[in-house]
């Protein structure tokens, strides 16, 4: 059996899981399974880059040991891939001793053959932070704690970079497809090109690293500690080289040159292809830990399940450039192309054939026209997919899509069925025919993509064979066999409402954000304030304390003050008859769909006051220093609607 071996990176361990690490990782689940489709015993490589000072660091300020800290984090990586359904066939983690092995083995080769020497490294150091800071001059602070930096001298094993220069080019050169897309390789060529110096690969002043063989001191640098997994994880199994590298965009330059300089020095073969894809922004924004907008993937498999978010990043995102991600726009796309796409058709197709033909597939070629439409949609998917251009491969099966519902309503089997002379019935017997088998095609090239959707339709089709054992060679018009039963058609696709399914997944975002803290043992962060406060207001009695009335209530509805940025105009509902109008000033810290089904305090006893024509019942309560943004009052507990506060 021919096989197929695929990686991702292996993923640091100073955050969590996020949508980007998900990204890469359902991409290659979804190349796996269509490699597979081709006949190839594929296997998956990921796993966790846990060395460095960075980690050292995390886990001292958490009070763990490295172990400790890596240890959890690796498995919550480990449960993420399960929970979402993405089959990992190997999962290495760099504090695996197969894996140290292997990198010690690298180490050795290349110094055996001349590619290693030892140096002095110097450069700018912090020695609070136990740092070196990347281009400081002497006297820079640390970006990190603002101290100055110190020039520091370490004794280093160094790896001839500089000599594998022209091999490089030659390797980009002859072997074009070797570093894809083709925007990242000519990045790669210029970089080659201003010429490559020698690389420190050794460290004396980290510890928790892999030791270097014979310089207990020593530990290697992460990167050459890190790209090796890619061996270790399929050592003694006869699959190296990789057949494909999947990556992001900003770690190409240790993949199409670090990787294949040390693969050549110790005299290993080289990976076949390496893909460079995008950045996934979130609301257009770049997404940080620092900046706290990263998102996690479990939330959205809790209200939405996982296949509208595969769908969407194949879909919507060009595959090897930047795209936005935001909830809204999965549930827009999921909407639109799977509940009313594929799921509509679906259900019509199955339920005309249980009314018209006794839930039996009729004897029938179907439509010339359609069969070549489809075969056509057939081979350009194929090739889109070989060429990771999946949101082009998608849509040409949506064109195919289109096609059918067109025609559906041309034939009109609603009409068709109450003609009985032979040549209308055959009609029939074309259109529906014609459905079900763009239907059973689509399927079957789409399982790779959404594989339990697709697999719950093939079984509504009536198909006897697994849908993963559906082989792509194979795949050809024509071969639903006649008389075949189609099941029940439940709906596959049900559509999603779009308001409360957003507001559900932002708040279990923060739910499960500080699970993920408290799993690490993160105390969370409490400001104290290094600013003046505003001074305490006039002393007032209980009498006037009870005059305010404070209730709880919860958000009806939420849009934006037309022709305000900073207004959103809101009902709110304290369990009085009518939920009352609120016009609140937090619309720059707040967005519509974070509001909905939000708890909030009130001021219910206020004055009522017309702020840009409408008249505002109330306000709402919010903390925020003098100019600073507001900060919604909440409840750590749940509390009920109109309960009073005193
Ligand atoms: N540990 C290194 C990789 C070593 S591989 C031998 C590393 N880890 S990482 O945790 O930072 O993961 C980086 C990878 O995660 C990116 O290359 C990409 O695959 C994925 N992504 C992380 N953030 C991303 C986005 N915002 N958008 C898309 N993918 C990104 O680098």
């Amino acid at each position: 059996m021919k096989s197929y071996y695929l990686t991702t990176p292996i993923y640091y361990v100073n955050a969590a899981p996020h949508i980007g690490h998900t990204y890469t990782t359902m991409v290659a689940d979804t190349v796996a399974r269509w490699k597979r489709m081709q006949g190839y015993d594929v296997v998956l490589t990921t796993g966790t880059d846990e060395h460095g000072q960075k980690i050292e660091r995390a886990a001292k300020a958490v009070n763990k040991t490295e172990q400790e800290f890596t240890d959890i984090i690796a498995e919550e990586f480990r449960m993420a891939w399960d929970k979402l359904s993405i089959r990992i066939d190997r999962f290495m983690r760099t504090t695996d001793p197969r894996h140290e092995k292997k990198v010690q083995e690298l180490f050795l080769r290349c110094k055996e053959r001349g590619y290693v020497y030892k140096g002095e490294y110097t450069g700018q150091y912090c020695v609070s932070c136990e740092l070196y800071v990347n281009d400081a001059k002497p006297g820079d602070p640390c970006p990190d704690c603002g101290r100055s930096t110190e020039t520091v001298t370490e004794e280093n094993y160094y790896f001839k970079l500089s000599a594998f220069q022209d091999r490089l080019l030659e390797l980009y050169e002859k072997q074009p497809d070797f570093i894809q897309p083709e925007s990242r390789r000519n990045e790669v060529i210029s970089f080659v090109k201003g010429g490559l110096s020698d690389l420190s690969i050794s460290r004396t002043t980290i510890k928790w690293g892999i030791p270097v063989p014979g310089e207990e001191k020593h530990v290697f640098y992460v990167w050459f500690d890190a790209l090796t997994t890619y061996m270790s994880a399929v050592e003694g199994e006869g699959r190296w080289p990789a057949d494909l590298h999947l990556i992001g965009k900003e770690i190409v330059r240790f993949h199409a040159i670090y990787w294949p300089a040390f693969l050549w020095a110790a005299d290993w073969p080289l990976p076949k292809r390496v893909f460079a894809h995008g950045f996934l922004l979130f609301d257009n924004d770049k997404m940080s830990k620092s900046k706290g907008n990263l998102v996690r993937p479990l939330p959205i498999l809790e209200v939405i399940g996982q296949e509208p978010l595969r769908y969407f990043l194949l879909r919507e995102i060009v595959f090897g450039q930047d795209g936005n991600f935001s909830y809204d726009a999965v549930i827009t796309r999921y909407n639109a192309d799977l509940a009313n796409g594929l799921g509509n058709l679906v259900s019509r197709t199955l339920s005309m054939i249980r009314q018209y033909r006794n839930g039996q597939i009729p004897a029938s070629q179907g439509s010339p026209e359609i069969a070549e439409v489809a075969q056509t949609v057939v081979g350009t998917y194929r090739d889109a997919m070989e060429s990771f251009q999946f949101s082009k491969g998608l849509e040409a099966l949506w064109q195919l899509l289109s096609l059918l519902d067109r025609s559906i309503v041309q034939y009109a089997p609603w009409k068709l069925i109450k003609d009985t002379s032979a040549e209308a019935q055959q009609k029939l017997d074309t259109i529906l025919y014609s459905s079900a088998e763009v239907i059973r095609l689509a399927t079957a090239l789409l399982g790779p993509v959404i594989p339990q959707a697709c697999a719950k339709i093939w079984a509504q089709l009536g198909m006897a064979e697994p849908l993963e054992s559906v082989q792509l060679g194979s795949l050809a018009w024509g071969q639903l066999p006649a008389g075949q039963a189609v099941g029940e058609a439940t709906p596959v696709f049900p559509r999603i409402e779009a308001a409360p399914a957003v507001a559900r997944m932002f708040e279990l975002e923060e739910k499960e954000k500080a699970r993920q803290d408290e799993l690490v043992g993160k105390a969370p962060k409490v400001e104290t304030p290094k600013y003046d406060i505003a001074p305490i207001a006039e002393t007032i009695s209980i009498d006037d304390f009870v005059k305010v009335d404070l209730r709880v209530g919860i958000v009806r509805s939420a849009e934006p003050v037309k022709g305000s940025d900073k207004l959103l105009h809101l009902k709110v509902d304290i369990g009085e008859a009518q939920p009352r109008t609120i016009v609140a000033g937090i619309a720059t810290a707040y967005k519509p769909e974070q509001m909905l089904n939000r708890k909030v305090v009130i001021v219910a006893n206020l004055q009522p006051r017309k702020l840009r024509g409408v008249e505002s019942q109330g306000m709402i309560v919010a903390a925020s220093l003098e100019g600073g943004s507001p900060v919604l009052a909440g409840f750590l507990e749940d509390v009920p609607v109109g309960a009073r506060l005193k």
